[in-house]
């Protein structure tokens, strides 16, 4: 076995991603390329296992790729592609239906949620997505996948699958078991209209989320109007506690001043949420407004990300390849 890291991760490929994936997902990609071998997805396939409108779909993809460039990931560092341009991913995914238990599925909190009370309406892609999952993380052997603590269920069910997979072909170690890197931020930016939910683009209200590609004037309005407190800031994080959207506003403004919540506080102590909402407004502007100028500029130029996608593709098929080759002598196809 080698114990070289790999780190894997998928991003579905909606439109207009938002502060929420931007500090608990992209950045943190940026952060680990400069340490390990990263592969970046678009993962397509998996977006289909709710319908997508086909146009708006091929648009998605390639808006997410450039919102990937436009946050720091490199294409000569890391690996940028997409999901369904290496078969790979669907090949393995079906050996893996058949390795993954059905008892295993059913107790995945995710499908539950996302099917809602009509089950029997789901498509039968949503409800084996995690087998999917798992197959995009052992088809390239990653040991490392960065994820909200929301997908924790589904890595550790990718664990189980590889795990079941070295026992039943007879091979330990084949497959390493993907560790999470679970980024602690992903669950921490919450809607601005109610706290207690996380930042969606699927939430109704715009006024809810900061987009990466709205203006200054529209940051400086949406952080006016996020919900705070009347009281003024306290000193103490225990205060806060039955307070979720005052702690959202702090947490954000921690988390992009690089200042810990403790310290936050302790500036801040005694003032009114306007005071720093006008200085989060001011870092959001800075930070975020570059990058969403970026994506609309890199959507102005689709060649471009065809070509990145097409590189990348190359690549990570290389190495699909080759594991794919592998995997299917354990399983004795011929
Ligand atoms: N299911 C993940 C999500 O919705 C996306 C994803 C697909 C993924 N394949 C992956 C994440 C592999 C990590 C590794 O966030």
């Amino acid at each position: 076995m080698s114990n070289k890291k790999i780190v894997f991760s998928g991003v579905q490929p909606s439109g207009n991603l938002h502060l929420g994936n931007y500090l608990g997902a992209l950045k943190n990609f940026v952060s680990l390329q400069k340490e390990m071998e990263c592969i970046y997805c678009v993962v397509d396939l998996h977006a289909i296992t709710v319908f997508q409108d086909p146009k708006l779909l091929s648009n998605n993809i390639l808006e997410t790729t450039a919102s990937f460039l436009a946050s720091g990931l490199d294409p000569t560092k890391s690996i940028i592609f997409n999901q369904s341009s290496v078969s790979g991913h669907a090949e393995l995914a079906w050996i893996l239906n058949c390795v993954s238990r059905v008892g295993w599925l059913n107790r995945m909190t995710q499908f539950k949620d996302k099917a809602g009370s009509d089950k029997e309406k789901a498509s039968v892609g949503l409800y084996i997505y995690p087998n999917l999952m798992a197959a995009d993380i052992l088809l390239y052997k990653a040991t490392h996948v960065p994820v909200g603590a929301d997908q924790k269920q589904h890595l550790e069910l990718s664990r189980d699958i590889a795990q079941k997979f070295n026992n039943d072909f007879k091979c330990p170690g084949f497959f390493p078991l993907p560790d999470p890197l679970i980024l602690k931020n992903i669950s921490r930016v919450m809607s601005l209209r109610d706290g207690t939910k996380k930042m969606s683009k699927s939430e109704e209200s715009d006024y809810s989320r900061i987009n990466l590609k709205d203006s200054p004037d529209d940051i400086i309005k949406k952080i006016k109007k996020a919900k705070s407190d009347s009281e003024p800031i306290p000193e103490n994080l225990k205060s806060l506690e039955k307070k979720p959207e005052a702690l959202n506003i702090l947490n954000i403004y921690s988390e992009i001043s690089k200042n810990n919540l403790e310290s936050v506080l302790k500036e801040m102590a005694g003032k009114e949420y306007s005071y720093v909402k006008k200085k989060l407004s001011d870092l959001l502007i800075n930070e975020i407004c570059p990058i969403g100028e970026k994506i609309k500029k890199l959507m102005n130029d689709r060649a471009y990300l065809m070509e990145i996608l097409k590189k990348g593709n190359e690549k990570a098929k290389i190495k699909s390849d080759e594991n794919l080759k592998n995997i299917r002598e354990k399983v004795g196809l011929i």
